[in-house]
This record gives C-alpha cells, sequence and structure tokens, in this order.
C-alpha cells in the first residue's frame, strides 16, 4: 500500500480580534493509494480548513500554519512556492470546494473554467479540450453537454454547478481527489447520483478520495475508512466497518445515533450531541469533547487523550479517549457486537 498523503502534526491557527483561535491542533494522518477517506465533525471542527491548507489556499493572514508537514508523494506541498504548488493542484490533486456558486467564476463561460486547466496541465489545444470537457460533462451527467459549454454558472442548476465542480475537480485525472461538502447542498436524488459518479471514476480510474462532510449516512455510502474529527482534532479513525460497527469514541456515537434509521420514517426523533462546540480560541485543557460527555472521566478534563490503538484486532481502529465506551455501553445494558 503506498502512503499518498501523509500529514504530520499539522497545526494551524488563526489570529482574529478575539484572539488566537485553534483551528487545526496536531493533526497526523496518513491517506493510501486508492483508498476513500471520509472525513466527518460537526461545524468548525477544521474540515474545510485543513483541505484549503492542503490546496495551498488558507488566507494568511488571518491563518498561520504553525507546524507540521503535508507530504505529498513524499514532497512537502507547506514547503513548495505559488509555481509549483499550482502543478500539483488541478493536475495531481483536485479539489471541489464547499461552495460552487464562489468557487466558480461568474463571468467566464463553464467551458472556458472547464479547459483552462487541461491546457495548462494537460497541454491540450483548444479544440482537443473542448472535446475533454464535453465527454466530461457528458461524465458526470450533464445533457446536451456541447451546447452547455458556452454558458455562465449562473445558467446551471446547483445541483448541475455541483456536477460541474466535481467535472473540473477530475478533468486532469488527479491522483487525489478532496471534495468539501461536494453534495451538502443537493437534494437526496442528486446527491445519491454524484455518489454513484464517484464510486464511477474511482472504478475508471483508481483515484484517491477524501470525501468531507458533516453527513455520516454519506460516509456510511462511500468511505472505506472514517475520520472523525472535534475541535481541530482526530477523535476517531478507522475501518468504516469498524466506525459504524463498534464506534470507541463517545462523540462518534453521538453521530451515529443523530442519523436517521433507515426506514424508520419521520416519526423517530433525531438525536442531537447535546451541548455547544468548542469555543476554539479558548480550548479547555483536556479532551475537547469532554465538556458535551456524559461519560467524562476527571482526566478527561485535565488532559488531551493521545490517538492510540483501539484495538490490536482491528488495524487502524484508533481512539482518542480516556474512557472505555464498550464498558460504558455494556454497563448500560447494550448489545454490543
Ligand atoms: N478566515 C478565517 N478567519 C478566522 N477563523 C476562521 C477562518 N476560517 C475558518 N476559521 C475558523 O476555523 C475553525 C475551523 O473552521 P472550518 O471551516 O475548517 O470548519 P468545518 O469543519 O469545515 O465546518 P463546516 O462543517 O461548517 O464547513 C472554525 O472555528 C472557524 O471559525
Ligand atoms: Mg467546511
Amino acid at each position: 500500500m503506498t502512503v499518498l498523503l501523509d500529514i504530520r502534526q499539522l497545526r494551524i491557527a488563526f489570529d482574529t480580534p478575539q484572539g488566537v483561535l485553534h483551528a487545526v491542533n496536531d493533526l497526523s494522518y496518513t491517506v493510501t493509494e486508492g483508498e476513500t477517506l471520509g472525513i466527518v465533525g460537526e461545524s468548525g471542527s477544521g474540515k474545510t480548513v485543513q483541505a484549503l491548507a492542503i490546496a495551498g489556499l488558507l488566507p494568511s493572514p488571518p491563518a498561520r500554519i504553525v507546524s507540521g508537514q503535508i507530504l505529498f508523494r513524499g514532497r512537502d506541498l507547506l514547503a513548495m512556492d505559488e509555481r509549483q504548488l499550482r502543478a500539483v493542484r488541478g493536475a495531481e490533486i483536485g479539489f471541489v470546494f464547499q461552495d460552487p456558486m464562489t468557487a466558480l467564476n461568474p463571468v467566464l463561460t463553464i467551458g472556458r473554467q472547464m479547459t483552462e486547466g487541461l491546457r495548462h496541465h494537460e497541454g491540450l489545444g483548444t479544440s482537443a479540450a473542448r472535446q475533454r470537457a464535453t465527454e466530461l460533462l457528458e461524465i458526470v451527467g450533464i445533457p446536451d453537454p456541447r451546447g452547455r459549454l458556452d454558458q455562465y454558472p449562473h445558467q446551471f442548476s446547483g445541483g448541475m454547478r455541483q456536477r460541474v465542480m466535481i467535472a473540473i475537480g477530475v478533468a486532469c485525472n488527479p491522483r487525489l481527489l478532496i471534495a468539501d461538502e461536494a453534495t451538502t447542498a443537493l437534494d437526496v436524488t442528486v446527491q445519491a447520483q454524484v455518489l454513484d459518479l464517484v464510486a464511477d471514476l474511482k472504478k475508471r480510474w483508481g483515484t484517491t478520495v477524501i470525501w468531507i462532510t458533516h453527513d455520516m449516512g454519506v460516509v456510511a455510502r462511500i468511505a472505506d475508512t472514517v475520520q472523525v474529527m472535534y475541535g481541530g482534532r482526530i477523535m476517531e479513525r478507522g475501518p468504516a466497518e469498524a466506525i459504524f460497527h463498534d464506534p470507541r469514541s463517545a462523540y462518534t456515537w453521538g453521530l451515529l445515533r443523530a442519523l436517521p434509521l433507515a426506514g424508520a420514517g419521520t416519526a423517530r426523533r433525531l438525536y442531537q450531541i447535546p451541548g455547544q462546540p468548542p469555543r476554539m480560541t479558548a480550548p479547555t485543557p483536556g479532551d475537547p469533547f469532554a465538556p458535551r460527555n456524559p461519560f467524562a472521566t476527571r482526566r478527561c478534563h485535565q488532559e488531551v487523550p493521545p490517538l492510540r490503538d483501539a484495538e490490536a484486532s482491528v488495524p487502524g481502529h484508533q481512539v482518542a479517549a480516556w474512557y472505555d465506551l464498550r464498558a460504558i455501553r455494556r454497563a448500560a445494558g447494550e448489545a454490543i457486537a
């Protein structure tokens, strides 16, 4: 298994009028070639900030990389200059950002925006680039793709724009596709189509994918590995199967209980994790989830738990917790797989 992306001890802060905001704290993880990593967590957990750091698109100031490395195929993206980064961005790493209306330029046709990367990175001529752009729009399921190339973003529906963003993200056949809330604004039918499309692209090109979302249901559909973030830290990470069937973090467990059960209809009220998300300018000393965790021990409030192996028999399942969720659930009489 080849490691494609290796993030080491990444810390990102923002200098704000309220003080230093610690958005990403000691983040370390790897993504291997061909893997689909789902990154989940509530709003403000640092999902987008880390994606922007990988893209080299953090606004600084106010953003500051305090420490760390982002190794892509062994080369540190944080040490690259803008020209080197531009060669990686789009060509080797494709991005689909959170808001297609701001990511797309309103005064340029879709065709122009799609062919730019193809001409720049792939060295295609104008007509070859248009041909390729047409094919890509077709792949993402846009009817009359040739005619659509000459239209502007506002002439596309939200779902269509999202498809265009995905087409641009994969245009240069990147090794790694990073999609940030790419389906959040879409209705469930279109969402399902986009997820099928990504599965298709993986099959076609073997693309490695990082899929960022706050929606556990989406992650359940596509991720091999799930990484649960809170307060800019990894709370738990592991094979999707382990995360969904044997979560070890109280935060993961809360997110899973917040999922509507298939077939349960609308009668079942969604479980909401009680309490407020952490104040990132004034982090509490211990486990960031401790103030909202009914099972928190004294140690949870005092010391940040390190990410450690959750289970010797499940390689890659890691959790950051001082308490033993399994024992707690057993004691509560829950049947645990
Ligand atoms: N430009 C900025 N200036 C100051 N703080 C910022 C800036 N961008 C992000 N932050 C802060 O960094 C933290 C992480 O934000 P981020 O956008 O990564 O969250 P997220 O997990 O992507 O949330 P969402 O699910 O809402 O997209 C938040 O506390 C946010 O307020
Ligand atoms: Mg975000």
